[in-house]
């Protein structure tokens, strides 16, 4: 259980990180060439978003790095606090900052307004989320 969830937050990793840079690419060539706003392309960032936070969660309670580790020791290691605390915190933040740029861009009545939306908050987000990535283990195969 917890080899296979571990491998699928790790997978979802690339597919979130891939579909975040490709909303991204898509709506600042919208927003720099005044074409429409396309809700599906920023969908798919919103949905790799989801999918990885969802999955993070249940590896929070699956892995020995998450929930059971919590405390005041773990606290002192940066290690441990990066996987306890810091990495699902900001990624929490990340997440809810892509649902927003996403919904803002529903309730906006221009293009550029709404290409706008999804490039700040998905930027942001982006940004956030390579912040918290354990890069001492991560990209693996
Ligand atoms: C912890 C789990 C999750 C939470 C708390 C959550 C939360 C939300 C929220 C608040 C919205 C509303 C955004 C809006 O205003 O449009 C939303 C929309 C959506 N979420 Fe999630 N979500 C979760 C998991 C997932 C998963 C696992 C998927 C699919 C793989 C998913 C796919 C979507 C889609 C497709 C939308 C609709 C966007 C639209 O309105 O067009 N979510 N979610
Ligand atoms: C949504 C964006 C997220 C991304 C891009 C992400 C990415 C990653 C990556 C790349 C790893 C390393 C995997 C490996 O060792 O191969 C990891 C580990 C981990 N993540 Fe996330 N994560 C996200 C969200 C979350 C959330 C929301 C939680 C918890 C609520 C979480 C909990 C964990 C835990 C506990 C580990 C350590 C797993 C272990 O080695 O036992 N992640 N994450």
């Amino acid at each position: 259980m917890y080899t296979g969830i571990k491998h699928l937050h790790s997978t979802l990793a690339y597919v979130l990180l891939a579909g975040l840079i490709i909303s991204i690419l898509y709506v600042l060539f919208a927003y720099l060439q005044k074409r429409p706003y396309n809700r599906k392309m920023a969908l798919l960032g919103l949905i790799c978003a989801h999918l990885q936070f969802l999955v993070g969660i249940i590896t929070y309670f699956v892995s020995p790095y998450g929930y059971g580790n919590i405390s005041g020791e773990a606290m002192k290691d940066s290690i441990a606090r990066l996987y306890f605390l810091e990495h699902p915190l900001i990624m929490l933040i990340a997440v809810v900052l892509i649902t927003v740029g996403y919904s803002r861009a529903k309730r906006l009545d221009t293009p550029a307004k709404q290409n706008a939306s999804v490039l700040v908050f998905y930027a942001i987000g982006l940004i956030l989320v390579l912040s918290r990535i354990p890069w001492h283990v991560w990209p693996r195969w």
